[in-house]
């Protein structure tokens, strides 16, 4: 399969992939490529101190699409998480102490690496978690560019000098501050299923570029991708700078969160476990968790642009995106109009298999799955209607829209993370304002309208990390900060801020 460690025969395959694109035979290739990677499975490691090491158990990592067994993916035992930490531990003085141009140096090196494996992972994503390849392809070099300017963004973090005469009290120099900034000690990384590339790398750059030494713990779908990339990485380290769990959370979760070396954790992931972290945790805290973002189409709105935008944030990878619009709000004055275009838009998504590139393919698994279907029917049975989509076809959920939507249904407040839009009705800003604040998250949304006063009183009365005007709700570019308020989070990210969050205040006080 897609899986390699010391897979020489896949890394020639992956260059006789690459001599040979346009090539007539491309499309011969790919199937053939697809058919080893199904039938070349293996087992993964945990990799602690830069040893590749074995486990008791593994579980299936299993084809989000046919259900067939792309690999064994190692389950980690609390003694392996003691040792794991342990490591971390006793490489941090080092790893903090090695001159800061040498960590850059070497992040640049794994960013080229991921780069140069780029097809391989690329491929891993779009078997393992059904992400189109390229969407995969795109993960994967958005990946490469976040360590490099997470490295440029590093390199421009200095300390400061501050004296204490502002103060009364203090004469000149008589205590002089000199503020800098040092890494926080083991942070443990742990990474969702819709991008166990890239949201691993959102913590790992910041983590080690500023000296922490690290575990990273991917959800278990998207285990074996994660891995693939962590092998890249310790290669490129010292040994213990940077450790791979993977395992049950039910057995090991709670373990590493409360361990007593642990110094941060950043998390992406569902909102009903960011609380769980926060309820055992007792360091600081990142978390990125769900969202439910509203897009508002008021009635000036330029409606052929809000249609396409809504279309991509509403529906690429099939929805499962914190950042997916997940409410239409919408005003009943251009309703029918708006309604037209992008049901014209939704009849030309294709179905079908994500090596092919289809824009909806299957979910993650079939809990996911029912559990949209039923978010479906339960607003059908309360008066919605459904315009388009409702059901599935080869196991795949048709993209569906609902409209008049209320607040009696579960789709006007639950996230889906599948491929359905809810349509609420409104008829005044006043209205939309009320509708789009009525969540428990606060992620991001959207405001589409041609007047700016409009559009800005929108925004400044929204709670939402991120207000977008006149454009779909997005975590990129990625060195714009990413906030999330309420349900949907805890702290900052982007480049800049996740640097800083990782990173320490350490004052030293010159008396004279
Ligand atoms: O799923 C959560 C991600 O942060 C969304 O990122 O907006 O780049 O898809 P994205």
């Amino acid at each position: 399969m897609y899986l390699r460690s010391e897979g020489v025969t896949v890394d020639l395959f992956f260059r006789l992939y690459q001599n040979l694109k346009h090539n007539f035979w491309l499309n011969f290739l790919n199937d053939v490529s697809i058919f080893i990677f199904k039938t070349a499975q293996m087992n993964t490691s945990l990799i602690i101190n830069n040893d590749l090491v074995e486990t008791q158990n593994y579980t299936d990592a299993l084809s989000p699409q046919d259900r067939s067994l792309l690999a064994k993916v190692a389950v980690a035992t609390t003694d392996q998480v003691d040792l794991a930490f342990n490591a971390a531990k006793n490489a941090f003085p080092a790893w903090k102490n090695l001159p800061a141009h040498e960590r850059m140096y070497k992040m640049e090196l794994i960013a080229n690496e991921i780069l140069r494996r780029k097809d391989e992972l690329a491929q891993s994503l779009c078997a393992e978690i059904a992400k189109p390849l390229r969407d995969s392809i795109k993960e994967v070099e958005r990946s490469a560019e976040y360590l490099l300017f997470t490295t440029q963004a590093f390199r421009n973090i200095e300390g400061r000098v501050i004296t204490g005469d502002k103060m009364p009290g203090y004469n000149l120099f008589q205590k002089t501050g000199i503020v800098t900034y040092e890494p926080m000690g083991v942070i443990l990384a742990i990474s969702p299923f819709n991008y166990p590339i890239n949201l691993a790398i959102t913590k790992i750059a910041p983590a080690l570029v500023t000296g922490n030494t690290m575990i990273f713990k991917p959800a278990s779908a998207g285990a074996a991708t994660a891995f693939i990339l962590s092998q890249i990485i310790s290669n490129l380290l010292p040994p213990g700078v940077f450790n791979f769990i993977s395992g049950k959370s039910s057995e090991i979760g709670d373990y590493l969160l409360t361990h007593p070396d642990l110094s941060m954790t950043a998390f992406t992931g569902s909102t009903s476990v960011g609380r769980h972290i926060q309820k055992v945790s007792s360091v600081p805290l990142y978390l990125e968790m769900g969202g439910k973002d509203a897009a508002i189409i008021l009635a000036d709105a330029d409606l052929e642009m809000a249609a396409s935008e809504i279309i991509k944030g509403g529906f690429s990878y099939s929805a499962q995106r914190c950042t997916a619009v997940k409410r239409i709000i919408l005003h009943d004055d251009v309703a029918d109009e708006f309604i037209s275009l992008l049901k014209d838009k939704i009849s030309k998504l294709t179905l079908g298999r994500a090596e092919e590139n289809a824009d909806i393919t299957s979910l993650i698994d079939s809990k996911t799955t029912e559990y949209v279907i039923d978010l479906i029917s339960d607003a059908r049975e309360k008066g919605a209607q459904i315009l388009t989509g409702g059901n599935k076809k080869n196991g795949i959920i048709v993209p569906t829209l609902c409209d008049y939507v209320t607040k009696e249904m579960r789709l006007y407040t639950e996230e889906p993370f599948g491929p359905v839009l809810p349509i609420i009705r409104i008829k005044s800003v006043e209205d939309a304002l009320e509708k789009a604040n009525d969540s428990k998250y606060g992620l991001q949304a959207d405001i589409f309208t041609q007047n700016i006063n409009t559009a800005f009183y929108i925004a400044n009365n929204l709670n939402a990390g991120t207000v977008q005007i006149n454009g779909k709700s997005d975590r990129g570019p990625d060195n714009f900060p990413f906030p999330g308020i309420k349900d949907s989070g805890m702290g900052v990210a982007g480049i800049r801020d996740a640097l800083y969050s990782m990173m320490r205040i350490k004052m030293i006080v010159v008396n004279s």
